[in-house]
């Protein structure tokens, strides 16, 4: 498998393949903790927020949110403990990034935690992963050991007034704990389910605090951005997407990996045929889903001589979005039916079950497909499917009902020679 940088020098990858990247001392040898350095010795908290805003970093989890505007909704005047929540649960399928960098350089995630907790005045944070990768909290709570050992962690962190204390927690292997305030019901040890918003985890999140939840892949950006100051990181991206971004390639190409591309990198096309070493067996390419699968899917027609640029408002206008960046390619024997009938039922499954159009709607979507797998489909059926998605999108708590719904409005729409091969007509498939 590929771990690397195409286009760019590799920021987020810059040591993952050196020996024992993971050890306090390699990540040291190689310029480790230097920014945190640089924050509590010659930053306010307010120039921290200033670097961040100026890289045009956005949130890596899927909502593409501008972290230092998310950094600055934070009251600065409120008398409750503030914490910094790490989403490390990586539960969008076909995402596999976040993983890489915390197997392969925890300092750099705790390192971007203490920056964040500093700018955020936050004393306690927590690093939350889903339950299946409870081998990386063994990996992270050694290297907070090692840091807290080195005084880098801890109390007066560098000799320093600034205290900071990192723990982690793992989740039971819920998607829907991978949303951000269903994370923070199942951190204060209630069920995971999603919170109404307002308020905004920044005003009342952990424990009704003020809470900055953010991806891992968001966190570790943030060393980079002190190290090379905030309008340097953003030029290596586009004004509005700052920086470089983590892609998880899998399905059927020659290469599947972890790449880090720089935001705006163009195009899709050249990114399969060429970096990812082209189609597997030299099939056909038919769709790709480029951002985990609650986004749009794309046909190959939307790819092939376009110039899809990589970027958030690239993707959008190519047809999708960058979503977190899991890039699902598919050849031309996948039935898209099949696959997106086995992502419904991944929706069903994990349908948290709190508001009726998401729980009812998706069970209802499953019975749908299987029906129609089974041969008892009806020409209505598509149109059936497309309103059952209707009564969901828009109309759900949280944004589990839309991703349940996106896959299947934009499956029907750009394949709608896979579903019709499955219908009965006249009483006949
Ligand atoms: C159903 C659902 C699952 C999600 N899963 C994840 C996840 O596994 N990891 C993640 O970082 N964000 C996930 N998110 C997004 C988070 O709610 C939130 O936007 C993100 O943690 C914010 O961090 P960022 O600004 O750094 O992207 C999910 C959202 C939804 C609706
Ligand atoms: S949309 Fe689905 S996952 Fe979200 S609250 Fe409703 S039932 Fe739960």
């Amino acid at each position: 498998m590929f771990i690397g940088a195409i286009g760019c020098e590799p920021l987020q990858l810059a040591r993952v393949h050196l020996e024992h990247s993971h050890s306090l001392e390699v990540y040291q040898q190689h310029g480790g903790y230097a920014s945190l350095r640089k924050v509590l010795t010659s930053m306010s908290p307010d120039d921290v927020i200033s670097e961040v805003k100026k890289s045009a970093l956005r949130g890596r989890g899927g909502a593409g949110f501008p972290t230092g505007m998310k950094w600055s909704f934070v009251p600065k005047d409120s008398p409750k403990p503030k914490y910094v929540v790490c989403n490390a649960d990586e539960s969008e399928p076909g995402t596999f990034k976040d993983r890489y960098l915390m197997e392969r350089d925890p300092h750099l995630l705790i390192e971007g935690m203490l920056i964040a907790a500093y700018a955020l005045g936050a004393k306690t944070n927590y690093i939350y992963t889903r339950g299946e990768y409870r081998y990386l909290i063994d990996i992270m709570d050694r290297a907070l050991e090692e840091a807290r050992a080195a005084g880098l962690l801890g109390a007066k962190i560098l000799g320093t007034e600034f205290s900071s204390e990192v723990y982690t927690h793992t989740g039971a292997g819920a998607y829907i704990c991978g949303e951000e305030t269903a994370l923070l019901s199942s951190l204060e040890g209630l069920r995971g389910h999603p919170r109404m918003k307002p308020p905004f985890p920044a005003v009342s999140g952990l424990y009704a605090s003020p809470t900055v939840v953010n991806n891992v892949e968001t966190l570790t950006a943030v060393p980079d951005i002190i190290r090379m100051g905030g309008e340097a990181y953003q030029r290596l991206g586009t004004e509005k997407s700052g920086g470089t971004k983590l892609w998880s390639v899998s399905g059927h190409v020659n290469r599947p990996g972890v790449y880090e591309l720089p935001m705006g990198y163009d195009d899709m096309e050249k990114f399969i045929m060429e970096d990812c070493g082209g189609m597997l067996g030299g099939k056909q390419l038919k769709a790709v889903i480029p951002g985990g699968s609650s986004v749009y899917i794309m046909r190959a027609d939307q790819i092939i001589g376009k110039d899809v640029r990589m970027d958030y408002e690239g993707l959008v206008a190519g047809g999708s979005s960058v979503g977190s960046g899991g890039f699902i390619v598919m050849n031309e024997t996948v039935d898209i039916f099949e696959s997106t009938k086995n992502l419904t039922e991944f929706y069903k499954h994990e349908s948290c079950g709190w508001c009726t159009p998401c729980r009812e709607g998706t069970d209802w979507l499953v019975k749908v497909f299987k029906r129609i797998a089974n041969g008892g489909g009806r020409p209505e059926d598509v149109q059936l499917m497309l309103d059952l998605c209707d009564n969901i999108e828009g109309k759900s708590f949280c944004p589990l009902g839309d991703a349940a719904s996106w896959p299947i409005q934009s499956a029907i729409k750009r394949f709608p020679e896979d579903f019709r091969k499955h219908l009965m007509v006249n009483g006949q498939n």
